[in-house]
Formats: structure tokens, sequence, C-alpha cells
């Protein structure tokens, strides 16, 4: 039986590549999409939810807007990665559809209510949709949350944060004391998952969905190249998706994490305590490593078995 998912995104170029994983994989079931600000504004952000699906031949899958700014924090955007569509790169049809008129939250509700089994929610966004579902409805129907953010070591958004948590650190907080089980895919992971010019070249020969990729690569990877050097992009969201899909692929621990909410300074920096020096109870899985060429072996061979554009 296909496990059933929500994914709640903010695309974004690394979610628009976890939706197509996501979709092209017959272990999962995907309930639908919800989306957040985060690397754009919702508007933007949801309409390019809308648009990868109606790329892939899935316009048949729901999309809720949520939330359209942090819980307390000042709205902040990743224009300077993602630009000004959120979606730069490719050429992509605006979208012919709009989200659905029920809330992200409220549709959440429903979805999980409505599931044959429990539901792994996969965020890759700022946390604010999954706190407000959680805070409002519970756990209940929730088999666990596997998250691409934070970080044990360096941030992306400041020296000490990561940007999802960075955007709404009281989220990813309530998200983590939840009682639930979370999985925490981290920058110290997902730097791991950045394509190459062999990647890019296997992309090219995946299909349209896989060139389509390739090209948004080739935009996602121009901050990287200016900020860091790489030859490529790290596909953060991606890595979540897959660990669904091989466990093995990300190596994980369980760990205490706790956010940093009252420092600007330090503002949102997840504090892993990965040698167990404070004697706080694990609540998370920490990832710690990933097996990059396996996890691209997946990528390109299920971005390949889309259909054509
Ligand atoms: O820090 C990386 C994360 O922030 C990714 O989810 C990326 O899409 C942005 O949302
Ligand atoms: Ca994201």
């Amino acid at each position: 039986m296909a496990t059933p998912i929500i994914l709640d995104c903010d695309p974004g170029h690394d979610d628009a590549v976890a939706l197509l994983l996501a979709l092209a994989s017959p272990e999962l079931e995907l309930l639908g999409v919800t989306t957040t600000y985060g690397n754009q504004t919702l508007e933007k952000t949801t309409a390019n939810a809308i648009r990868v699906l109606e790329l892939a031949g899935r316009p048949d899958v729901p999309v809720a807007a949520g939330a359209d700014r942090p819980l307390e924090r000042e709205l902040v955007v990743a224009a300077h990665v993602h630009g000004e569509s959120g979606l730069d790169g490719p050429t992509l049809p605006p979208p012919s559809a709009e989200p659905i008129s029920r809330d992200a939250v409220e549709w959440m509700a429903g979805a999980i209510a409505d599931a044959a089994g429990t539901v792994t929610l996969v965020p890759t966004g700022p946390l604010t949709n999954v706190a407000r579902y959680l805070d409002e409805h519970g756990t209940t129907g929730i088999e666990r949350i596997v998250l691409m953010g934070g970080a044990i070591a360096e941030g992306n958004m400041t020296p000490a944060a990561e940007f999802n948590v960075w955007a709404d650190p009281e989220a990813a907080q309530a998200v983590l004391h939840a009682e639930v089980d979370v999985t925490m895919i981290g920058l110290d992971v997902t730097h791991r998952a950045v394509t190459g010019a062999d990647v890019q070249r296997r992309l090219r020969g995946a299909g349209s969905i896989g060139v389509f990729v390739a090209e948004l690569v080739d935009f996602f990877a121009v901050y990287h190249r200016e900020t860091y050097g790489w030859d490529g992009a790290p596909i953060h969201d991606a890595v979540a998706v897959a660990h669904l899909l091989r466990p093995g692929l990300v190596g994980t621990k369980p760990r205490n994490v706790e956010v940093e909410l009252e420092s600007e300074l330090c503002r949102g920096r997840t504090v892993v305590d990965l040698w167990l020096r404070t004697g706080r109870p694990a609540n998370a899985h920490v990832g710690v490593d990933l097996d990059t060429d396996a996890f691209f072996d997946l990528l390109v061979e299920r971005l390949a078995r889309l259909p054509a554009r």
C-alpha cells in the first residue's frame, strides 16, 4: 500500500523537484499540496505548485494555499535565490487553475481525517502551516513529519540559521515539541545533494521533465556558484522525499533539537545536541549524512518515468 503524504511547500526550485519526485514514485500517494510563503510570496508559490502539477499532467492533485506570513516574524522571501517568480529559469506556462477554496490547514484536517491510514507530512518550506495545523488539530492521524530544514552546523540565511527555520522559528519550535515523530533533513545532508555536470547531463537525458529540472538547476545554480563557488545547486527538498523512498539514503541519529527564539544574532538556529551534552530528550531523527550517488540515481530514474510535457 502506498504511503499517503501531504507536501507542504514553497516552490521554489528544489520544492518543484521534490514535487516531481513524489509524483513519479508509486510508493507514495500524494493526497495534496499545501503552500506557504517562503521562497516567494504565497501567491507566487501557490501558482508555481499548480504550474508544476500541470506540467506533470497532474491537475487532479489539490493545491490548498496556506500562510502568507510567519506566526510572529516579518515576512521575508528568498527572491535573491529563486527569482521574481519563485521559479525563474525554465519557460513554464502560467497556471490554468486556482487553488481550492479551503485554506491549507482546513484542507489538511479533512484529508487526514478522510485518509485510510495515517498520513506523512513532508514540509519543505517554513513550518507555519504545519504549526497551525498541529495547534488546531493535534497529531491524530499523522504518521510522522519528514521536513527539510535546520542544520547541525552552519546556516544559509544567516551564519547561524537555515532559511525555513529562520523564516518562522516559533513554528519550527512548535513542530519539534508536538510529540510527533519528526525527521529533520538539514543542510548538513542537503549540501551533499549538489548537482554537477554529470547529473545535469543525466537529467537532460531523462525525458522532458528531466530537461525541465536541468533548466531549474541552471538558474538555481547561479546563486550557489556566486555564494559557495559550487558547480551546481543543492536539491534540498527532494532529499526529504527521497528519504521516504529509500530510508537508507540519509543517515539519521535521534537527538534533541531546540530552536533559538530570543537572540537576533542566532535567530532560528537549530541547536542539535549531536554529542549528547545536555541530557535533553531526543525529539527528532536528525540527518547526518547522505549517499549522494544513490540519491541522484534515484532522482534521475524516477523523473524519467514522468510523461513528456
Ligand atoms: O534552506 C533551504 C530551504 O529553504 C529549501 O526548502 C528551499 O526551498 C528554501 O525553502
Ligand atoms: Ca522549500
